[in-house]
């Protein structure tokens, strides 16, 4: 598993939980609940096998008088591996919530079958489908947090759902309380939190029933960037913590790459691309995938370049090549053997480096004379350097 970015040291430990052992405690506590799906669930293999798998998934919205019928997903072909962080990327109107509320049985698929903890969501009802929904909690943009009850009122509510007796769930709520960071807030209403505050809450009440699987939708997309931080390292500890498993959708490539290890791309309905957190950066394939790592990878063709693009070469000119290093940096000497072992000028244009995943991705964009062009890709594939032709200048 590659390794996190936020180390969890940046994460908002309460002073309440200042030891491991301390942590560990209130961990079994919290993961010690009946009503999980693992009652119900078959046992063998559950260690490896996807906590949630999607097996050709469809969902289609019936037309209605003033609009088309919709096909919000197609064809979806998904596991999600236990205890991991997945991510799901796509554009506004991708299915990213659709997928999403199909886990947890507020949408049924058209056709597929969508399997929880060895479950098939759509195949229950009524008591099993409401036990098994308590094994996923869910987080949103907005909070969706009861004005008319504390932060506490707010943690407990599922937890009175649930029938628990008033002694477990002041217990459960002030462990919960103190996951979050927020025992002083206990009696606060929504309207006296900040949102970061709020999302806290929304965190603490989803994991309330002690769910296996986190789908968080959109959760940091109000929120600033610092917050969007301090949420994200919360929820790095939720997974690494608990084992919970996260589901994340969003449509912001950094919160991806800050928590993520796995990474879906959804485009009109389809997933069009899966990765490996560093690979999806490294080398994205389809056009979606590059318009959203372009972002982060942040390295584009100067004005001067862009503006005066050929798509072949010109006597004397000039080849435009993007190389990308996935190495260490003492591996990078390929744009000086350039120099040295063909005798060219390499000029570098622009570039980048930085680490995703704990590893570096480095990204240069380097002028070469175009006759030079053959001889240079053959250098730098013998380098291990991965190069593209973006086009010529005269
Ligand atoms: N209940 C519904 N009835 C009809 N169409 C729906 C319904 N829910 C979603 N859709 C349609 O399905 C498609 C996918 O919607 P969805 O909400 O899953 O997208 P999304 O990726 O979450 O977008 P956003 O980033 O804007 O939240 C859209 O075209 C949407 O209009
Ligand atoms: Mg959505």
């Amino acid at each position: 598993m590659p390794d996190r970015s936020i180390s969890l040291a940046e994460g908002p430990i309460p002073d309440s939980l200042t030891s491991r052992a301390e942590i560990a405690i209130k961990n079994i506590d919290l993961l010690e609940d009946p009503g999980s799906l693992a009652e119900t669930a078959p046992q063998p293999d559950m260690a490896v096998a996807p906590i949630i798998r999607f097996a050709g998934v469809s969902k289609r919205f019936a037309a209605r008088r003033s609009s088309d019928a919709v096909v919000a997903l197609d064809g979806i072909d998904l596991d999600v591996p236990r205890s991991s962080i997945l991510g799901i990327i796509g554009r506004s109107g991708a299915g990213k919530s659709t997928l999403i509320r199909l886990v947890n049985g507020l949408e049924r698929p058209s056709g597929g079958r969508v399997i929880v903890d060895g479950v098939e969501i759509a195949a229950l009802k009524g008591r099993a489908l409401r036990q098994a929904q308590r094994a996923t909690g869910m987080i949103f943009q907005h909070f969706n947090l009861l004005s008319s009850r504390t932060a506490y009122g707010n943690i407990t509510l599922p937890l009175e759902i649930a029938g628990w007796d008033r002694a477990r769930i002041n217990a459960r709520a002030e462990l919960l309380l103190d996951l979050v960071g927020l025992a002083d807030k206990r009696n606060r209403y929504p309207a006296e939190l900040s949102g970061g505050q709020k999302q806290r809450v929304g965190i603490a009440r989803a994991l309330a029933t002690s769910p296996k699987v986190l789908l968080s939708d959109e959760a940091t997309s109000a929120l600033d960037p610092e917050t969007t931080q301090s949420i994200l390292a919360l929820l790095t500890r939720v997974n690494v913590e608990l084992g919970v498993t996260i589901l994340l959708i969003t449509h912001e490539i950094h919160v991806i790459k800050e928590i993520c290890h796995r990474v879906a791309v959804l485009d009109a309905g389809q997933i069009v691309e899966q990765a490996e957190i560093f690979d999806l950066f490294a080398r994205p394939s389809h056009p979606t995938t590059r318009s959203f790592v372009q972002t982060i990878t942040g390295v584009a063709l100067p004005e001067e370049f862009a503006g005066r693009l050929l798509p072949g070469p010109k006597p004397g000119g000039t080849a435009l090549l993007r190389l990308t290093y996935t190495g260490e940096a003492a591996e990078q000497p390929a744009i000086s053997r350039l120099g040295r072992d063909l005798d060219i000028d390499a000029n570098i244009i622009t570039g980048q480096i930085q680490r995703i995943a704990g590893r570096p991705l480095s990204v240069f964009i380097v002028a070469v004379p175009a006759r030079a062009e053959a001889a240079a890709l053959q250098l730098l594939a013998k380098l291990g350097t991965e190069a593209e032709v973006m086009g010529y200048v005269a």
